[in-house]
């Protein structure tokens, strides 16, 4: 997924503005340099700028976290704010909530449920202003302040408010002006995308606590599903603060704003007519306190769960304490990947460290805290996995490079879809299926996972053949509705490509995106292809190897578009295809139509264009060169791609394509590609990312550019580039393996847009565990970081000498790549 705007819009308002305070940059900077001296462990969190990614539209949520934390602590600002938090200065905060998601692209938001904002009320109880646009304040400016695990802001009446955070519980904390009375409101109905269905809350004044719970609605699927959600908010801090008044209130735009003084009780419905009929609980602490502790624990199951998740989560600890595990947690995952900081340009050591902490801080990890067909499955279960469409081209891989027990739980949970849903989830927002964008994405990602782990599958608790069976059904079971899982296999089937304009008569779904469906639905059959090999099942490994060249059938050899020949495009069941100019939804088209899964897109493509999609066979890529017109024109036409600005940075088709030049037996061209597009479009700042992180998409994206590999998913191919870095280790605790790569001949001066010339930057060696590598253009998973050991990676600035594969050149299936699994 990635933002509901047309292709031109994404570019309209992006704005540089300066809200974290200067204090996390100089940190980070100072805490790079002091690496440089250090002896022992170095903390790593201190490295990540949790703020890259929060304008610009990356809606990255920067809020306190644990890895893959089922809460994020951060307010909710007014204006297009998806994941609560925006740098934009003129937009303001409504207050600070512990459910977010971050990096998602829909417009409305998610989460953001069960809000709480410190108040000062100088006249007193009913003069409180709770209503949420009565409320908002702007923030003190650059005062803003977050790191892993923390989370703080000001408001511009000098109240600070800050948190820190467990899987599924947090403790905020308030300072208030010396001698003032802290006021707090908290809602029942608010969240983001106004989606209120019903709830109710409950004060218990003597426990100083307050339950909540109710009924929402999803961010990114349909309207008329909606999840559970439940909050237990301690107010008393174990009994160092008095409550003073407490009770009710409810508001709307129409002149609503009444409150109840000494009520306890809240239960309101859906409001039919549209709209949010504000409410909650409004509560003031005797003695004025300068600071107010308060305990907040989440569950989507009960209040009682949400209660008990904050005793036995945080129980009595403190503030600092909460902080420094979540801080040790966010170690353990970024240590995983350790690189030569004294040597390494501080902005990719910064880079590195600020993706490596997004790319392990989703999907939410609610295990235990199950809902609907999930209720009470024994099955670990992951909530906001957001487009598989997004996540499997390298989030996924980057995962099974270090951390195959968490790669497996979420495996684990994709499986527990087909289980109980009968088909693996594509889009899971909000515990509810949410849209689907390629098919079913999820094939590629188990897929990934078998071809990496079939050894030790089973001690991670993953049943290979149920893997299987989940992902052909995905393949070969038509849903009767394909928007929320499955695809439209029935006439895809049929007719070796998703028709346009087909008579449907068995299932039902938005009749667009057909020609990248086509190629989204046989990338995912190789896949599945990949998995029946694995397991020794030749029938179905034929079949599925045979539907994976589906792509072909939506080539119309007859386009052309700048000089260029031979386009994918949408095509009817009678054989004719239905023209799409190429260049629609390219980042240069200034055509109005939307490009995503609105009901104006009649592109044929899905959020990109049929320029960008056509490059879409990483299976097969031999063949696509053919197609083209061979080697020499394939590359000038990537030239060309990249010149005429139809590359666009921001969406996941475009990931695989800077580093296309491999395949022709050009891997040097690749290495500047790379460099162009990572500084062009990524840096350290909020506007650092180039669209919405898409769950991390992005993040995993740079990782990757920026250690010089590039994955193909659903196969242990590894493409070789030139790292960002002059060394560095992934660590595989599971296996018990530590893989070094160590780049021979780095040069500093060749991190930068366009490499100089007599640097050296290509590639001209690579040698793994001492012996030569056979190609220099990749390796096989099962040959580096399964085994663990050295690699190095030798480079020359004779960009000429380095601009072949010398051996063989990256797999594709027609010329007899993928043969066997490892
Ligand atoms: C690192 O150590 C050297 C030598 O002791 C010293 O001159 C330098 O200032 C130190 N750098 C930092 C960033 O602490
Ligand atoms: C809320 O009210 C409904 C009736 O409108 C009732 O069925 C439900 O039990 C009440 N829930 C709570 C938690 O009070
Ligand atoms: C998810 O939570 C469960 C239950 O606490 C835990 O066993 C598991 O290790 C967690 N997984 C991840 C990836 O955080
Ligand atoms: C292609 O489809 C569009 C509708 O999306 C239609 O207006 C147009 O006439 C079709 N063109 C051809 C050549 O079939
Ligand atoms: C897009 O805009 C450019 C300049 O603004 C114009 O030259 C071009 O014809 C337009 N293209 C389309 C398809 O409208
Ligand atoms: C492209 O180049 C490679 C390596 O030189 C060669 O094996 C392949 O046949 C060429 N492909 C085409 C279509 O010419
Ligand atoms: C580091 O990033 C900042 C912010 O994008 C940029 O201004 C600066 O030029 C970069 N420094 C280097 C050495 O690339
Ligand atoms: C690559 O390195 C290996 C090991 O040092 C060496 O044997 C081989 O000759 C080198 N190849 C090239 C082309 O430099
Ligand atoms: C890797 O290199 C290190 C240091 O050069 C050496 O100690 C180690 O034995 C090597 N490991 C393998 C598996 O070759």
């Amino acid at each position: 997924m990635a933002h509901f705007f047309t292709a031109a819009g994404i570019f309209l308002l992006s704005g540089v503005y300066a809200q974290p305070a200067p204090s996390v940059q100089s940190g980070i900077t100072a805490a790079i340099k002091a690496a440089s001296n250090a002896t022992g462990s170095l903390d790593y969190t201190e490295f990540v700028n949790v703020y890259v990614g929060t304008d610009n539209f990356g809606d990255v949520c920067p809020g306190a976290s644990i890895p893959f934390g089922m809460v994020k602590f951060s307010t909710d600002m007014t204006g297009y704010a998806p994941a609560g938090y925006v740098t934009d200065p003129t937009q303001f905060i409504r207050g600070l909530s512990p459910m977010h998601d971050s990096g998602t692209g829909s417009s409305l938001g998610t989460y953001g449920n069960f809000e709480i904002m410190p108040l000062l009320c100088p006249g007193g109880f009913d003069t409180c202003t709770t209503r949420l646009a009565a409320r908002q304040r702007k923030r003190k400016p650059n005062t803003d302040v977050a790191s892993p695990g923390y989370f703080a802001q000001t408001l511009d009446n000098g109240l600070r408010m800050e948190a820190t955070a467990t899987r599924r519980a947090g403790l905020e904390r308030f300072t208030f002006p010396a001698n003032s009375k802290p006021y707090f409101v908290l809602d029942l109905a608010n969240d983001l995308p106004a989606s209120f269905a019903g709830g109710s809350l409950d004060i218990d004044p003597d426990k100083g606590r307050i339950t909540i719970g109710g009924r929402w609605g999803s961010s990114f699927g349909p309207g008329r599903f909606s999840y559970q959600a439940f909050a237990c908010y301690d107010l008393l801090d174990g009994g160092a603060q008095k409550l003073s008044e407490y009770g009710v209130w409810t508001g709307d735009n129409f002149g609503l704003d009444a409150k109840g003084l000494g009520q306890k009780h809240l239960n309101l419905t859906l409001n039919l007519i549209g709209g949010v009929y504000q409410s909650g609980a409004l509560f003031s602490y005797e003695g004025n306190p300068s600071t107010v502790n308060i305990r907040v624990g989440i569950s989507f199951v009960s209040t009682d769960q949400a209660c008990a998740n904050a005793e036995s989560e945080i129980g009595s600890s403190s503030f600092d304490d909460i902080h420094n595990k979540a801080k040790a947690l966010w170690n353990d995952k970024l240590s995983r990947i350790e690189i030569d900081v004294p040597n390494t340009p501080a902005n990719v050591t910064e880079m590195l460290y600020t993706s490596l902490y997004r790319a392990s801080l989703t999907p939410n990890n609610a295990t235990g805290e199950t809902q609907g067909a999930f209720a009470g499955t024994s099955s670990f279960y992951f909530d906001s996995l957001y487009c598989s469409w997004d996540t499997f081209r390298t989030f996924y891989p980057l995962l099974s490079l270090h951390s195959p027990v968490e790669f497996a739980q979420i495996v684990d949970s994709y499986i527990d879809g087909w289980r109980k849903n009968g088909w693996m989830p594509e889009c899971r927002a909000n515990n509810l299926p949410g849209w689907t964008q390629g098919g079913s994405s999820a094939d590629v990602i188990v897929g990934h996972f078998a071809t990496h782990y079939h050894n030790e599958a089973a001690a991670l608790g993953i049943n290979l053949e149920e893997l299987y069976s989940a992902a052909w059904t995905d393949g070969e079971v038509n849903p009767p509705e394909w928007n929320i899982q499955g695809r439209q296999s029935n006439v895809y089937n049929q007719f070796g490509y998703v028709p346009f304009a087909v008579l449907d008569t068995s299932s039902t779904g938005r009749q667009t995106r057909e020609g990248s469906r086509t190629l989204e639905y046989a990338f995912e059959d190789f896949a599945i292809r990949q998995i029946a090999l694995l397991l020794g099942k030749t029938d179905d490994e034929a079949k599925f190897n045979k539907r994976s060249l589906n792509y072909r059938n939506v080539w119309d050899p007859s386009v052309v578009s700048d000089g260029f020949k031979g386009f994918s495009q949408k095509r009817y069941s009678n054989g004719k295809f239905n023209f799409t100019d190429p260049k629609h939804c390219s980042p240069v088209d200034n055509v109005t139509t939307e490009c995503s899964l609105q009901s104006d897109n009649t592109n044929g493509f899905y959020e990109s264009s049929s320029w960008e999609y056509s490059w879409f066979a990483p299976h097969d890529t031999a063949h696509l060169i053919e197609l083209m017109g061979g080697n020499d024109t394939f590359v000038k036409r990537l030239d060309h791609f990249f010149s005429a600005g139809y590359y666009q940075a921001g969406n996941e088709p475009s990931f695989q394509t800077p580093v296309g030049y491999h395949y022709a037996n050009h891997p040097a061209q690749s290495v500047d590609r790379v460099r162009n597009v990572v500084f062009e479009n990524f840096d350290i700042t909020p506007a650092g990312l180039p669209g919405n992180d898409d769950q991390a998409a992005m993040a995993s994206l740079l990782a990757f550019h920026l250690l010089g590999i590039y994955p193909v998913p659903s196969t242990t191919q590894y493409l070789v580039l030139s790292p960002f870095t002059p060394k560095y280790t992934i660590h595989n605790s599971y296996l018990g393996v530590s893989t070094t790569v160590n780049v021979v001949g780095f040069d500093a001066k060749s991190v930068q847009h366009t490499i100089p010339k007599g640097v050296n930057a290509y590639v001209v060696n690579v040698t793994i565990n001492g012996v030569p590598s056979a190609s220099r253009c990749h390796f096989d998973f099962f040959d580096v970081f399964r085994v663990g050991g050295n690699v190095t990676i030798e480079l020359t600035s004779d960009k000429a000498a380095a601009d072949s594969c010398l051996g063989a050149l990256p797999e594709s299936l027609s010329t007899g790549g993928f043969a066997k699994t490892r």
